[in-house]
């Protein structure tokens, strides 16, 4: 998305959730059917999908992969023609980000990343939304995310900066974002006046930040590395030690699930600053914009 995209994305969530009482009974997407293809569990992105769609009008329809014939070898290629057959938009949360790029390739309807391993565009414009909301400006905040250089990660950095924010990426050494994204960052960042730092120290990175945001130490498919992530990010926890260093009212994030006690601890995330729930809850409303904006090419409800 380029960053009037995204500013336009923005506008429309808003009005939709200030209407959001028309939205419920709006019949915007009346006959449309979204297939939804889930390689991994969800909770937020599967639900907020699914009730996006009912509050629309329209239908989703949940597809384990599992469940599919991919199960049984059919390629992503003639899994993507097929569907496309029937549906109105598909969205995946897949392992690969090179399944993504296939399904995409060869759907003939909008194909939308619900997550994979490289990217969580969903979250990171949710997230930009909740910022934005409670800060009101992006543009003046420092906004430290502080844990594994993962997917959410890539989507959040690169969110900031194509709204000319700044953005403080603390990871521990060998957890970075991957190069090329970095260099793609650092490239919007100059085109839209917004700033990157990355850096293996969590401390300088929480102080004075008015956002801390964190995401899980072992992400999904990550499974047999995490005693040893428990290890290497030990001291990336964001507990109240460190949110002293930040401002007063810094706001904390966490795209969830939570390993509470492990990237986290109860009292931050249970504290006065989270904002963890609302975050969460404007997962649903981004969806039900972006699906207005990709199904109906219009914002009106
Ligand atoms: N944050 C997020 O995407 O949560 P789920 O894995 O529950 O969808
Ligand atoms: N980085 C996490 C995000 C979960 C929403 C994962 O990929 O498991």
């Amino acid at each position: 998305l380029s960053p009037e995209e995204i500013q336009y994305l923005l506008q429309t969530v808003q009005t939709l959730k200030r209407k959001s009482h028309l939205a419920k009974q709006s019949v915007a997407l009346k006959g449309k059917v979204l297939g939804m293809i889930f390689q991994k569990p969800s909770t937020r992105t599967r639900v907020s999908f699914e009730v996006a769609m009912y509050q629309l009008s329209g239908q989703a329809i949940y597809l384990s992969a599992n469940e599919l014939q991919l199960k049984r070898g059919e390629t992503i290629a003639d899994t993507a023609r097929v569907l496309s057959r029937y549906v109105d938009c598909i969205t995946a949360r897949v392992y690969s980000h090179n399944d993504i790029l296939e399904l995409a390739k060869y759907a003939t309807v909008p194909v939308i990343n619900a997550l994979s391993d490289y990217e969580h565009p969903c979250q990171a414009l949710a997230d930009i939304f909740t910022i934005s909301e409670k800060k009101k400006n992006i543009k003046n905040l420092k906004i430290a995310y502080i844990g594994d250089g993962n997917n959410v990660a890539h989507s959040l950095a690169l969110a900031v900066v194509k709204s000319a924010g700044y953005i403080e990426v603390a990871t521990p050494k060998g957890y970075e974002m991957k190069k090329e994204v970095i260099e793609l960052i650092n490239k919007e960042a100059e085109k839209n006046k917004a700033r990157l730092i990355t850096t293996n120290n969590p401390v300088s990175s929480a102080k004075d930040a008015d956002v801390i945001y964190t995401d899980v130490w072992a992400s999904m498919g990550q499974e047999n590395e995490h005693k040893k992530r428990l290890q290497d990010f030990k001291d990336f926890q964001i507990n109240s030690e460190l949110v002293k260093l930040s401002k007063k009212d810094v706001m904390i994030m966490h795209c969830l699930p939570a390993h509470r006690g492990e990237e986290i601890t109860d009292e931050v995330i249970d504290g006065p600053n989270s904002v963890v729930w609302d975050q969460a809850e404007n997962r649903l409303h981004i969806q039900k914009a972006l699906l207005m904006l990709i199904l109906m090419k219009k914002t009106s409800i």
